[in-house]
């Protein structure tokens, strides 16, 4: 069988409730207007972007058994495949108190599940099974309680051992030994840009030679998103500047998560560079004008490709 598709692997999902409570103050009784749950842990968000663009989407990685409802029905609404194994407890839960009358939010995180050795263990064995049968797999995202910093770069080797390809969008140690595996794909931030090299980067130029640097290391790709500011795409001989054409933004979550979909969605297709670039930030820009993790229409996604600037550099 032809490996196709693509799996994301979230190894620290999450559950976020949004409670709309006007006038919300500590140390009182407060009321809630409006309750909602949006699964997420950005490998499910990166999924749930893909579902629609890409056949088939995968979720791998972990839930945990107790509150694994409203992943479920996600996945049965966007016909993700759900490989993810459950482990004891609850996946983590993020509150999230909106006030619209003070215009703040206050967050509250609950702790999540502590992954033991042998859901790790096990999980490496889902992975190398599927391995053969996806052609791309996102690693993103935290690590949970539990798990090695370099789980990343583990799950790295393993895969591409057995022919996967692999893109990589996380931060800290666990990026960094990451990376040192040669991924086939990275896309950090700015800021993570700079944490993985260890020192600013402040003009563009600067972050194109840190991007050719890590090419030149053996990384298949690089995408370096500067938020408002548009991103950086280079692979070996060839580097793009791509702008994203202004919109009005309503929510700024995920669009990093969205523009690595956009990236995968055209890698997937057998596109290049340029049509990544476009792809990546209609998906991010896309995003931005809806409330949550979701993308517009596709003719609404396309319209805004064909209005990214993409520009040639260095
Ligand atoms: N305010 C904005 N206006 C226009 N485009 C934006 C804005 N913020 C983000 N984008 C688009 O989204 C892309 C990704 O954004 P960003 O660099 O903030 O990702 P990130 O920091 O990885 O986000 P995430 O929190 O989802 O991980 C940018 O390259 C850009 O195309
Ligand atoms: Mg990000």
């Amino acid at each position: 069988m032809q490996a196709e598709g693509v799996a994301t692997v979230t190894l620290n999902a999450a559950l976020d409730h949004s409670l709309e409570c006007p006038g919300f103050r500590a140390g009182a009784v407060n009321r809630v207007i409006s309750h909602w749950v949006d699964p997420g842990g950005k490998g499910i968000n990166v999924a749930a972007f893909l579902a629609g663009w890409v056949r088939p989407v995968t979720a791998a990685g972990f839930l945990g058994r107790d509150n694994v409802q409203p992943f479920e029905a996600l996945f049965r609404a966007k016909g993700i495949e759900d490989r993810c194994r459950r482990v004891a407890g609850e996946t983590r839960v993020n509150l999230k108190v909106l006030d619209p009358a003070g215009n703040q939010v206050t967050d509250i995180n609950l702790p999540g599940v502590k992954v033991g050795e042998e859901d790790w263990a096990t999980l490496k064995q889902d992975l190398e099974s599927l391995a053969g049968t996806r052609r791309w797999f996102v690693l993103s995202g935290s690590l949970p309680a539990g798990l090695p910093e370099d789980a990343y770069a583990e799950l790295v080797c393993l895969l591409r051992r057995k022919g996967g390809l692999v893109a990589l969008d996380a931060s800290g140690p666990s990026m960094r030994l990451g990376v040192a595996e040669g991924p086939d794909l990275i896309k950090p931030n700015i800021h993570e840009l700079e944490e993985l090299l260890g020192r600013k980067l402040p003009k563009r130029e600067d972050v194109l030679a840190a991007a050719r640097g890590l090419v030149a290391q053996g990384i298949g790709r690089v995408v370096v998103s500067m938020g408002a500011d548009g991103a950086l795409l280079v692979e070996r001989g060839r580097a793009l500047f791509a702008k994203p054409p202004p919109v009005e933004v309503v929510s700024t979550v995920g669009a990093g998560d969205a523009m690595l979909s956009g990236v995968l969605a055209s890698l997937a297709g057998g596109g290049d560079l340029e049509e990544c670039a476009r792809r990546g930030t209609a998906f991010a820009v896309g995003t931005l004008t809806r409330h949550g993790p979701v993308l517009p229409p596709r003719a609404e996604v396309e319209t805004l490709m064909a209005r990214v600037k993409v520009e040639e550099v260095g």
